[in-house]
């Protein structure tokens, strides 16, 4: 992973992730720059291939020209059925960390092995209908892991309460140094309720991009994550301490 940003991951503490899919993309230059100074911890960038997800959003080539804008980690979610096809360009073109879905694989080691081989972080999302022992097996291979609170494919949907027991799940069984991220429908009604569970980096972004004032949004998302979290990762090893 490069050396210069990846301190953001491995460094204790509550972490913020905008999403760019609910950025306007005719000033995303611009939003860019206030989401960097906003406090924004990691970009989080959804990309869709309309056949995984009924949905498209972007792909390497946007990525590439958003990587000459910011130095934020680039935090790149796979939505797609090939992560290993198209994992390479999306390194190439500047991903800190790439993501891909268990549902799409068969042989997630060999995916991860192959991802980590480019030379980034690794990390392994579950929809919500895809249940926490799915991945067990492999939570030792991956700096993190991605569960998603609505069904991916679009913005601004509502939180899945039901996903918290499965958060809690992972969260028992990952290393301090793992991350565990949550993404879809959070906001700051929502942000403590992931954090209490054991959610570290937080996904928002309509909560976040459709606010006047995206800094206060990352503040308050940030603070209420903050105040629930259970436990600070230092002594997550040994949780029965709290
Ligand atoms: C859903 C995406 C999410 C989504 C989050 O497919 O993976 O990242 O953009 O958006 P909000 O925060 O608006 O639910
Ligand atoms: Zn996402």
């Amino acid at each position: 992973m490069p050396s210069d940003r990846i301190s953001i991951l491995r460094d204790p503490g509550i972490r913020v992730a905008p999403s760019l899919l609910a950025a306007d993309f005719g000033r995303v230059a611009q939003q860019l720059r206030q989401l960097e100074t906003g406090g924004a911890d990691l970009l989080h960038l959804d990309v869709m291939d309309g056949h995984f997800v009924p949905n498209i959003s972007f792909g390497a080539p946007v990525i590439e020209s958003l990587r000459s804008q910011t130095n934020l980690f680039f935090d790149t979610h796979l939505m797609i059925t090939d992560p290993l096809v198209y994992a390479k360009p999306f390194v190439e073109a500047g991903s800190d960390l790439i993501t891909f879905h268990i549902e799409v694989e068969c042989d997630p080691r060999r995916v991860i092995e192959r991802i980590r081989d480019l030379g980034v972080g690794v990390g392994v999302s579950l929809n919500p209908g895809t249940p926490a022992e799915a991945v067990f097996d492999i939570l030792e291979q991956v700096d993190m892991i991605l569960v998603m609170s609505v069904w991916p494919g679009f913005g601004g949907q509502q939180f899945i309460r039901d996903v918290l027991p499965k958060i809690r799940a992972i969260r028992q069984r990952l290393a301090p140094h793992q991350r565990l991220e949550v993404d879809g429908g959070i906001g700051v009604k929502t942000a403590a309720a992931v954090a209490e569970a054991g959610a570290d980096t937080l996904v928002a972004g309509s909560a976040i991009l459709s606010e006047p004032d995206p800094s206060l949004a990352i503040a308050d998302i940030r603070r209420e994550a903050q105040r629930a979290e259970p436990w600070n990762r230092t002594n997550r090893s040994n949780p029965s301490s709290c």
